[in-house]
């Protein structure tokens, strides 16, 4: 039976897009994977998931349906080097330490905890935060240190960024079923990534080695390649982290786990890990066959597509839960696996942790006030939610 924690993600992800409620829930039966007409093989099942996203002799994301695909048509054939070819290699090998633990923790400190603090002291005044709204400005404030842009330093000139960065992201969207894009889509794409880094062969140059364009250049890595690498920095880590902060905090609400994160902050952690794996907010990956190969007794033929149902496949054993623990056959596959495993896990850990601990800092429980879900957008999400505390006791 659903409960209400789950009745409001499934709100969530269908108020993002209508069919994905139906796609989840019946792409469960795609174990270990199953051809579906127009969406090619679907995967969901964790292990036959890993395996596929482990074998770059026989996938990639540059043909039909992976996302690179789309990324070439809009930044340019070298894409299809970074993306995926030798290029990708070398730059993953010269930026693996770009965000580890620490420095990610020490980025969202300095970029987001005095906003955070402005955030902790206004619910601890009594009055109403919108966990979704802040959680859209906190990601365009590191968009904008990331990418060095001039900002007016307000909640809406980063509310701004964020949209810019979604607009961007919504193209995908619609390259859903193809992921050819029509000659309009990529002018207005071409702009937007214009616009976004517009700063960026500036702050390359001049940008001092603590910041993650000047440790690019330290690095010896490409103008180029550090401008189409901030790109995927924006489009990869806007949405997914502005999602995954929000629906964590409503889903400790719903759950009641919120009473044993306030008595143990030691929890968060846990709490995160656990929030990330039921909100999965990369809910699907694509991936080209790019040579026959068989999997599970079944053949997958070069050139078709392979649909993973990343959400569907945390989701299998159930509902959220702080006992839960670590899952080794999930691991982590709500960041991908293998070549392509997320560049800034450790970044959106330290996000979502650090709006956690200000929520939970005063040990006062949380109240949702209203919630709106977002439309028609690639990440779900929620649109607002209003949080308050419980008055502070004698
Ligand atoms: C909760 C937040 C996030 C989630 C759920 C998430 C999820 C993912 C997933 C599933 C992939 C693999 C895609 C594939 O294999 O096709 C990925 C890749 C990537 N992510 Fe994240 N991500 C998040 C936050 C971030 C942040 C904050 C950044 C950086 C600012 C980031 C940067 C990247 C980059 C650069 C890649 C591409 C890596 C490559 O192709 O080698 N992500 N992410």
């Amino acid at each position: 039976m659903i409960d209400r924690a789950g009745l409001h993600e499934w709100r969530v992800i269908g108020a993002a897009r209508p069919a994905l409620p139906l796609l989840l829930t019946a792409g469960r039966l795609a174990t270990p994977l199953r051809k579906v007409p127009r969406l090619g093989w679907v995967v969901a099942d964790p292990v036959t998931a890993r395996t596929i996203l482990n074998d770059p002799a026989h996938f990639n994301l540059l043909g039909e349906g992976g996302v690179g695909h789309m990324w070439a048509q809009l930044l340019g054939d070298w894409v299809n080097d970074v993306f995926d070819g030798p290029g990708h290699h070398s730059l993953r090998k010269q930026t693996r330490d770009l965000f580890t633990e620490e420095s990610a923790k020490r980025l969202a400190d300095r970029v987001l905890g005095p906003r955070l603090a402005e955030a902790g002291a206004d619910l601890a005044a009594g009055r109403t935060v919108d966990v979704a709204d802040l959680a859209r400005v906190l990601v365009g404030r590191i968009v904008a240190d990331l990418l060095h842009l001039h900002t007016a330093g307000t909640d809406q000139s980063y509310r701004e960024i964020f949209a810019t960065g979604e607009q961007l992201a919504t193209l995908a969207l619609h390259a859903s079923t193809s992921t050819h894009l029509a000659p309009s889509t990529i002018t207005r794409g071409r702009e937007i990534v214009a616009r976004l880094t517009a700063n960026v062969p500036e702050a390359f140059r001049t940008a001092p080695p603590t910041t993650v364009l000047g440790r690019c250049r330290e690095l010896g890595v490409e103008q180029q390649h550090a401008q189409g690498l901030s790109t995927l920095l924006m489009v990869a880590g806007t949405e997914t982290a502005a999602s995954a902060m929000a629906r964590i905090v409503a889903l400790l609400h719903d759950t009641g786990a919120q009473h044993d994160v306030l008595k143990d902050q030691e929890l968060i952690p846990d709490a995160v890990r656990e929030g990330l794996r039921v909100t999965t907010p990369a809910a699907a990956i694509g991936r080209s066959v790019t040579a026959d190969v068989t999997i599970a007794g079944r053949t997958l033929r070069a050139g078709e597509r392979v649909l993973i149902l990343t959400h569907a496949a945390n989701n299998r054993v159930g509902g959220f839960s702080l006992d839960r623990g670590y899952l080794p056959e999930q691991r982590q596959l709500w960041f991908g696996a293998g070549r392509h495993l997320c560049l800034g896990a450790p970044l959106a850990r330290a996000e979502i942790g650090g709006l956690l601990r200000m929520v939970a800092g005063s040990g006062r429980s949380w109240t949702i006030r209203g919630r709106r879900y977002r439309r028609r957008v690639l990440i779900p999400s929620y649109e607002s939610l209003p949080v308050t505390l419980a008055p502070a006791g004698p």
